[in-house]
């Protein structure tokens, strides 16, 4: 299993992987349109041989009143014949990689604490989600630092277009 960066000709099977791995849930309109992003997308995929086992991507983001670098990870998608391998867990920690690479200090996510706490998540409470979230979501928006001398950022995260949606911050 090798994770690379996602081409052109890679989008039929991550059109086809998400509706496997999460059957009840449309992510395919936020994941077509970060997909259609120009620049400010990570996205790796899994590859079990020539097959596409899995897929994330993270954006970056800003502060509303700041210029940190920062960016919130999701959609993360593993097949399901293939879940509980490690592969989602490779894809996060390549990510941080790269990212960490790439001069981004903090990463956020708004996901189950139980699965991102491995990749050192951690609660947020500096940092305010876009849109208001439901108390009972209040423990899954969480961040990692990156970078240690980054400082800790305040302030309400920005986030592009395909993110800042309502309806993908609330149940
Ligand atoms: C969530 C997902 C990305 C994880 O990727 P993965 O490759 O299956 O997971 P990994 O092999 O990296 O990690 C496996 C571990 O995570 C746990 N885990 C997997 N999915 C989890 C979830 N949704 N919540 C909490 N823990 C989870 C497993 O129990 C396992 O724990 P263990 O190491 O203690 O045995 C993948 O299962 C997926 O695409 N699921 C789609 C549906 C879903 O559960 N969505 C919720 C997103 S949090």
């Amino acid at each position: 299993m090798t994770i690379r960066p996602s081409v052109g000709d890679d989008r039929g099977a991550i059109t086809a992987l998400y509706p496997d791995a999460f059957p009840g849930e449309d992510l395919l309109p936020v994941v077509g349109k970060l997909m259609d992003m120009p620049s400010g997308v990570l996205s790796l995929v899994a590859v079990d041989g020539e097959t596409i086992v899995g897929h994330v991507s993270v954006t970056d983001c800003r502060l509303t009143d700041a210029d940190a670098r920062l960016a919130l990870l999701g959609p993360l998608g593993v097949a399901s014949a293939y879940q509980k391998q490690g592969i989602g867990g490779a894809l996060v920690r390549e990510g941080h990689i790269r990212l960490r690479k790439a001069g981004i200090s903090h990463v956020f996510v708004l996901e189950d604490p139980a699965y991102y706490g491995r990749f050192g998540f951690v609660v947020e409470t500096g940092v305010a989600a876009p849109f208001d979230l439901p108390v009972s979501w209040r423990d899954a928006w969480q961040s990692v630092a990156l970078d240690s001398d980054a400082g800790t950022p305040h302030g309400t995260l920005s986030v592009p277009e395909p993110r800042n949606d309502r309806a993908l911050w609330a149940p």
